[in-house]
C-alpha cells in the first residue's frame, strides 16, 4: 500500500507493533524441550491480545498461527506437537498479521541457547545485510539494485541467496504491489521503490542452496541442495531519507 493519510500510518504502526512484539516475545520464550506447537500457541495468545489475526492463516489457510522453521527447514514450517526444540537449533519464526484491515510482516532466525552448531555467523550476516538493504532504500531506488546489494553482501561473507523467496509489498493484504523484492539483481524487474510505499524487506541468506522447494506436507520449504538459511524481515515505509522501520521493536538489530 501507499500511505496517503495519517490514519493509515497509525493503522500500520498498530499492526506492526503487534507482530513485532509477538516475534520478540516468542523468541525469548523459546526453550529446549518445548514443541513448536507450544511456541506457536504462546504467540497466538499475544497476537489475539492485540486483536490481531494470523496473516498466513487468513490468506492461505496455513495450519498454524506463525511459521516456525527449524534447522534444515528454511521457511513456512508448520508448528507441531511432535517437533521438539533442542539446544543449538537454528530457529526461524515469521509473524505476520492483520489488524483493523492493516497487514504487517516480520521474521527472525536465531540460535536456541548455546551456539553448539555454529549458526551465529550466518545469522549475523543476515541481520547486517538486512540493515544495509533497508537503509539503502529511498523513493526512486531500483528494486533490482537492492537485490544486487543483498547478493553482493552475501557473497562477500561466503554465502548464497535463495532466488525463489522474496520480499514484497504489504499493508492492505499480506502480499501486494510492488510484487517480488528479490535477493539478487532481477534484470527483468525495472520497478522502483516509491515514496510512502509499505514494503516487507527480507533476507534469505544460505550456506549451500540457491532455491527452496516445498516438502510433501505442502508447506515446509527446504533447500534444493540442503544446508541452512537465515532470514530477517522488517516492514518499512519508504521515504526520501531513511525509511520508517515499522517493526523495529522486534529487536532483531539490538
Ligand atoms: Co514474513
Ligand atoms: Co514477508
Amino acid at each position: 500500500m501507499s500511505i496517503t493519510k495519517e490514519a493509515e500510518l497509525a493503522g500500520m504502526k498498530k499492526v506492526s507493533k503487534a507482530v513485532a512484539c509477538t516475534l520478540k516475545e516468542m523468541q525469548s520464550y523459546a526453550r529446549p524441550g518445548m514443541t513448536t506447537k507450544q511456541l506457536d500457541d504462546y504467540g497466538a495468545k499475544i497476537l489475539s491480545d492485540f486483536g490481531a489475526r494470523s496473516a498466513p492463516y487468513l490468506t492461505y489457510g496455513f495450519p498454524g498461527c506463525t511459521c516456525i522453521s527449524v534447522n534444515n527447514e528454511f521457511c513456512h514450517g508448520i508448528p507441531s506437537g511432535n517437533k521438539t526444540l533442542k539446544e543449538g537449533d537454528l530457529v526461524n519464526i515469521d509473524v505476520s498479521a492483520e489488524l483493523d484491515g492493516f497487514w504487517s510482516d516480520n521474521g527472525s532466525s536465531f540460535v536456541l541457547g548455546a551456539d553448539i552448531n555454529q549458526h551465529q555467523k550466518l545469522i549475523n550476516a543476515s541481520k547486517q545485510i538486512l540493515h544495509k538493504a533497508v537503509y539503502a532504500i529511498k523513493g526512486g531506488t531500483r528494486i533490482s539494485d537492492i537485490g544486487h546489494l543483498i547478493e553482493t553482501e552475501a557473497k562477500k561473507r561466503g554465502y548464497k541467496v535463495i532466488k525463489n523467496l522474496t520480499g514484497h509489498g504489504v499493508g492492505r493484504s499480506l502480499h501486494e504491489e510492488p510484487g517480488e523484492i528479490a535477493n539478487y539483481r532481477d534484470r527483468f524487474n525495472p520497478a522502483r521503490f516509491r515514496k510512502n510505499a509499505v514494503v516487507a524487506i527480507e533476507t534469505f541468506i544460505s550456506t549451500t542452496s540457491t532455491h527452496a522447494k516445498t516438502l510433501n506436507d505442502g508447506w515446509t520449504m527446504v533447500g534444493d541442495k540442503g544446508g541452512f538459511m537465515a532470514q530477517h524481515e522488517h516492514t518499512i515505509v519508504v521515504t526520501d531519507g531513511d525509511p520508517v522501520v515499522l517493526t523495529e521493536m522486534n529487536g532483531i538489530w539490538n
